[in-house]
């Protein structure tokens, strides 16, 4: 294969999510989806026919897939480092949907052996990389809300076993509000503000056993084995403190709510599980008044979910540093199991590991151009 083709993708798990990848990933010239695999194979086929993928299979037939240089992995959490640290074994460069991992130590060992291998790994999300974080990173770098000092984050509905088919993952280790919803509100953090160096946190459980609510299996109860409630501080180590509510247990349903606020002005974003939405901005001090919106125009070109794989596809190319990295998703995860602990322990919880600097995407990139 010749730098002047596309990139050769292969995907492991053909489940509810894979139909976002698939949507982008197909529409993007510089990426070519070869392979998707699957535990469950008729699961596979039905995704690649569906979107023109040639080939199809179990995980291992996507890994032994000539024409793969980078394998994302959509399987549940509870297998994203085996998954994962399988595709670096197998010579390719991995896309991990979040979280990397469900501790510390599977999630550093995987960057380890990619570290050894040359091998790189991104991790989701990769909403980071669309107009509406974009926008707002630019104009937090501008001055535009002065020195920024607090954010406020809210993530709260009734929860995933209102509308997943098979939701019991995502109230299983790795998961629960925090680590399913929490990546995105926490490295939309990261990326405004830098490294978490602290954190605290209080959480609940308010039922212990749940019911699927869609799909083949709506009646099937099942066991509920994380907090579905987390308040959570967080402290930055260049300045500015956080609050954060991630919750399924609320039928008030809340979310994608994020608002930074600085010395001049508060910054609305927009939900930060999606990649544009509008950025807003207020500088007048609201006395008893409405408050004074100004829009702030987005920037960039939307793309969707797989963002991240195009980024890193034509980083491996260009021999540059893809921007959700291995790195920043430790991080995130790091300061998830800091929180998390902090429920436990009822201790505020000091954090190690620092996220790398976010660069910003070039405000005329176009994930639908050709460029390799
Ligand atoms: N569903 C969403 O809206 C959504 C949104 C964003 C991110 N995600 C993330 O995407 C990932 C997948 O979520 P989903 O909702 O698609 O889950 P899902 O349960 O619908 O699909 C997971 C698929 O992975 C397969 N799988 C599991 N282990 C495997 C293995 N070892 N080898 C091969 N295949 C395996 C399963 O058979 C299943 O088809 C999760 O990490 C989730 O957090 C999901």
């Amino acid at each position: 294969m010749t730098a002047q083709h596309p990139v050769g993708v292969g995907i492991i798990g053909a489940g509810n999510i894979s139909d976002q990848y698939l949507t982008s990933l197909t529409s993007f010239p510089d990426l070519r989806v070869v392979v998707v695999g699957d535990l469950d194979t008729a699961r596979a086929e039905t995704q690649a026919r569906k979107y023109g993928v040639a080939q199809w299979g179990t995980a291992a037939d996507v890994l032994a897939h000539p024409d793969t240089e980078i394998v994302v992995n959509l399987t549940v959490p509870a297998v994203h480092a085996e998954v994962s640290s399988a595709i670096l074994t197998a010579g390719r460069h991995v896309w991990s949907e979040k979280p990397l991992a469900v501790d510390r130590a599977e999630a550093r060992a995987l960057l380890d052996q990619a570290a050894e291998t040359g091998l790189r790994v991104g991790v989701a999300p990769d909403t980071i990389l669309g107009p509406g974080l974009q926008t707002a990173l630019r104009a937090v770098a501008r001055g535009d809300i002065g020195i920024p000092l607090s954010a406020q984050t809210v993530m709260q509905y009734a929860g995933p076993d209102q509308w997943h088919p098979n939701p019991e993952f995502l109230f299983a280790k790795g998961a629960g509000p925090l680590f399913d919803m929490g990546p995105y509100y926490l490295t939309a953090l990261v990326c405004l503000f830098g490294s978490v160096s602290r954190v605290a946190a209080l959480g609940s459980t308010a039922r212990t056993v749940r019911t699927i609510r869609s799909g083949e299996r709506a009646g099937t109860e099942f066991t509920v084995a994380v907090p579905t409630h987390v308040s959570a501080l967080t402290q930055f180590e260049g300045g500015g403190v956080g609050q954060s509510v991630f919750s399924f247990d609320s039928p008030l349903t809340r979310t994608g709510f994020v608002e930074i606020t600085g010395t001049e002005g508060t910054l609305v974003l927009p939900d930060p599980n999606t990649f544009a939405g509008e950025v807003r901005i207020t500088r007048v001090p609201q006395g008893g008044r409405d408050a004074e919106w100004e829009s702030v125009p987005l920037v960039g070109v939307e793309g969707g979910r797989g963002l991240g794989v195009l980024d890193m596809a034509r980083a491996v190319r260009g021999g540059h540093p893809h921007i959700a990295s291995g790195e920043l998703g430790y991080h995130v995860l790091d300061t998830m199991l800091a929180i998390d602990d902090a429920v436990t322990s009822g201790e505020t919880v000091h954090l190690t590991s620092t996220a790398p600097a976010i660069p910003l995407v070039p405000e005329d990139r176009d994930p639908r151009a050709t460029t390799l």
